[in-house]
């Protein structure tokens, strides 16, 4: 497939967006987008700014783990400005655009590991990742990260259960289609989190992760219990075994059998 599918002339022309992706920054090989969405965050560039890459040679996952993008995935990072109390949602509103896009263009069946996995059939298929700069209690900038493994061979992919969307359908999807619904997920979905309308009821019924036994870990605790539910701002609210309720607001969580 040309890298072409995925350059600004492909994805513009039927772009329904306001503010998300009208500037659109596009690299046919970059280190991470995370980093050059930083950058144009430091130059002031509108919100909703979106950098995408074709490859990226030194893509970033969470906790400081790699993610590899080669050429076939779809890597981008959105630029925005939100107020403080919507920043901790922003894992939502991301994670539920990506599931939309995702049954809508390609017809797949997606869940939500949390925090923000994007899972079908239980393997990985998207990863999320959140950056921000705070200065006290307002947000300098916030980008949202978004590796989607598209057109590629996952095989190569180790120390994950991981899929791709081709993988999946047996034959490769078209990237703009994916990207286009994906830009106007997330401006829906952020112009719905600055009405103030809540995200979590939808993103709660789409996680995997609620209703069994998991270990949860976050920085240095590890706290395995009952994963009950999840708070307002996507926090998931763990029964432990003496009964109380802790709420864990960023981490990881493995699935107990
Ligand atoms: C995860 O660990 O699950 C999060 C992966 C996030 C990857 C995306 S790809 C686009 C953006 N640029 C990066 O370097 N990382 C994010």
């Amino acid at each position: 497939m040309p890298e072409s599918d995925i350059a600004p002339s492909s994805i513009l022309g039927r772009l329904t967006t306001e503010f998300i992706g009208r500037n659109l920054l596009y690299y046919p090989t970059i280190p991470s987008t995370m980093e050059r969405a930083k950058k144009a965050a430091k130059e002031s560039a509108p919100e909703g700014t979106v950098v995408i890459a074709a490859e990226q040679t030194a893509g970033r996952g969470r906790l400081g783990r790699a993610w590899l993008s080669p050429s076939g995935s779809i890597s981008l990072s959105l630029l925005l400005y939100p107020d403080w109390r919507h920043l901790p949602r922003l894992n939502m509103m991301a994670s539920l655009a990506v599931a939309h896009s995702l049954e809508k263009v390609c017809g797949l069946e997606t869940e939500i590991k949390w925090p923000n996995d994007v899972l079908i059939r239980g393997k990985k298929v998207c990863g999320i990742l959140i950056e921000s700069a705070l200065r006290g209690h307002s947000v300098d900038w916030a980008i949202i990260g978004i590796g989607i493994n598209a057109n590629l061979d996952v095989s190569s992919i180790s120390g994950v259960a991981a899929t791709s969307l081709s993988g999946e359908l047996g034959h490769t999807v078209p990237r703009s289609e994916v990207l286009q619904c994906l830009l106007g997920e997330l401006e829906r979905l952020y112009q719905a989190l600055r009405r103030g309308e809540p995200l979590h009821q939808e993103w709660q019924s789409r996680l995997i992760t609620l209703g069994r036994t998991v270990q949860a870990k976050s920085g240095d605790s590890i706290q395995e219990g009952y994963a009950e539910a999840v708070d307002e701002d996507g926090a998931l609210l763990l029964r432990l075994p003496d009964g109380s309720l802790s709420k864990i607001a960023a981490g990881e969580v493995t699935l107990q059998p």
